[in-house]
């Protein structure tokens, strides 16, 4: 009897975790005169010949061949094999009639020079429980010139915030909080102060969504909504899901949470002493200035595709990536009509910088994704640049609908990546598309889909 129970099945995610990191092995662990392939067959008489048959049609000699039973499915079997490197040119054809022709899978495992090495990123959802402890400074580390550096009351409860982050695995509801008199009285201030600007000056999906979370997650002056609340909200909107985190993640593992519409938010609130300034996220930042936006389909869409842009992406693009993360959801304005608001969270989230973006004092400019992802920005101040996200319709509607993800996506292709990937939201698992059987069920799907929409065209008539 098969056991469903949430441990068996974080296990078998594990083992297939296992088997999924191979498919990157670094040349320099096999030998240099070697080029070892792994694919994958159905278990059928016959089937290894046919392969085989392939290979000496071009008088290729393999040196070493193995055979396993495939971990991913319980009818196919592994097969790992050796050749020698100087057939390296007559490989291609072979691993491209294997897969298109016969739909095996194959991975190289060492065919591809060092530097061609594609970085490691996650595959399914659960996987992102590894960045758990890969942050870069742990939450209850603080800087000399943080408000709270001297507080060791903070400090304490800063650490209890991280380790609740730390031993959070995906799945679980994320723990709730009960906030201190202090820290509600904080978060009524930023509350009470920020709300007096949004109509004026927040765009049109924040004002839209705003009145929901007060009405279904708490957003009260005198209550720090519940992490858990709000995530649970989110997913009914755009899927989007919120998981804490217990410090600073690296770029590429911030963005990648948003390939699988996870969005690591901190759940601590800032130092009493200064309640409208904060160095670092905190749990205002992520709910009045993220949240709102992430319950838009258009830019829950938009944020997820610069998640799927970065993974596997080279160092180079991962920065380029962050700073147009950077300058649209953090810190972009938008044009509605002819005025200008803001839609990043950056400025959503601060009274000072959000009345000083919208002023004559900052450049704006027009957003151009190849300029915007090399422009330089501190960190610690307000913006000196801002980028403008133009809008092409005329009515009330913000930028994603239309400008932004469409050059986006032009901006993303030119990411190198050897391969396309797809996220399958029904098992929250990346697709690598690489082989024939892949994307035959991908025209499957968008048959199916297009099915849908003709009939409903149809009876909209
Ligand atoms: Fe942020």
């Amino acid at each position: 009897e098969r056991d469903f129970s949430l441990e068996n099945q974080r296990k078998l995610k594990t083992d297939l975790f296992i088997f999924q990191e191979t498919m990157y092995i670094e040349e320099n662990t096999y030998k240099n005169d070697m080029i070892s392939l792994i694919f994958l067959l159905k278990e059928k008489v016959g089937a290894l010949a046919k392969v085989l048959r392939i290979f000496e049609e071009k008088s290729i000699n393999l040196t070493h061949i193995e055979s396993r039973p495939s971990r991913v499915n319980k009818d196919e079997y592994e097969f790992f094999i050796n050749l020698d490197r100087r057939n390296t040119p007559l490989l291609t054809d072979i691993i491209k009639t294997l897969r298109n022709e016969m739909g095996v899978t194959v991975h190289e495992l060492s065919r591809k020079k060092k530097k061609d090495a594609v970085p490691w990123f996650p595959r399914t959802i659960q996987e992102l429980d590894r960045f758990a402890n890969q942050i870069l400074s742990y939450g209850a580390e603080l800087d000399a010139d943080h408000p709270g550096f001297k507080d060791p009351v903070y400090r304490a409860r800063r650490k209890e915030f991280a380790d609740m982050a730390y031993n959070y695995r995906h799945g679980q509801p994320i723990p709730k909080v009960t906030y201190t008199e202090e820290e509600k009285k904080t978060w009524g201030t930023v509350f009470r102060e920020l709300k007096t600007l949004y109509p004026t000056h927040a765009c049109y999906e924040h004002n839209h969504v705003f009145p929901l979370l007060e009405k279904y997650c708490g957003y009260q002056e005198d209550n720090i909504p519940q992490l858990e609340d709000v995530s649970k909200f989110l997913q009914t909107c755009t899927g989007f899901r919120l998981r804490p985190v217990a410090g600073l993640l690296s770029s590429r593992d911030f963005l990648a949470g948003l390939a699988f519409r996870v969005f690591h938010s901190t759940q601590y609130i800032r130092h009493g002493s200064k309640p409208m300034y904060t160095p670092e996220p905190d749990v205002c930042h992520e709910l009045l200035g993220h949240v709102p936006l992430f319950a838009d389909i258009s830019f829950a869409q938009f944020s997820q595709e610069i998640g799927l842009a970065s993974l596997g992406a080279p160092d180079e693009y991962i920065e380029k990536l962050a700073t147009v993360y950077w300058f649209t959801v953090e810190f972009g304005l938008c044009k509605e009509g002819d005025t200008i608001k803001a839609y990043g969270a950056g400025l959503l989230s601060s009274f000072g910088e959000l009345q000083y973006c919208l002023s004559d004092k900052p450049e704006i400019q027009s957003l151009n994704l190849e300029k915007t992802a090399v422009q330089k920005y501190p960190v610690t101040e307000f913006q000196p640049v801002y980028y403008v996200a133009e809008s092409y319709l005329k009515r009330n509607s913000c930028f994603h609908k239309s400008f932004c993800l469409f050059s986006f996506r032009r901006f993303a292709s030119s990411i190198p990546r050897p391969f396309s990937i797809r996220y399958d939201p029904y098992t929250q698992r990346i697709e690598v598309l690489d082989n024939a059987k892949q994307l035959k069920n991908l025209a499957e799907s968008i048959s199916s889909e297009m099915g849908t929409l003709c009939s409903a065209l149809k009876k909209i008539e």
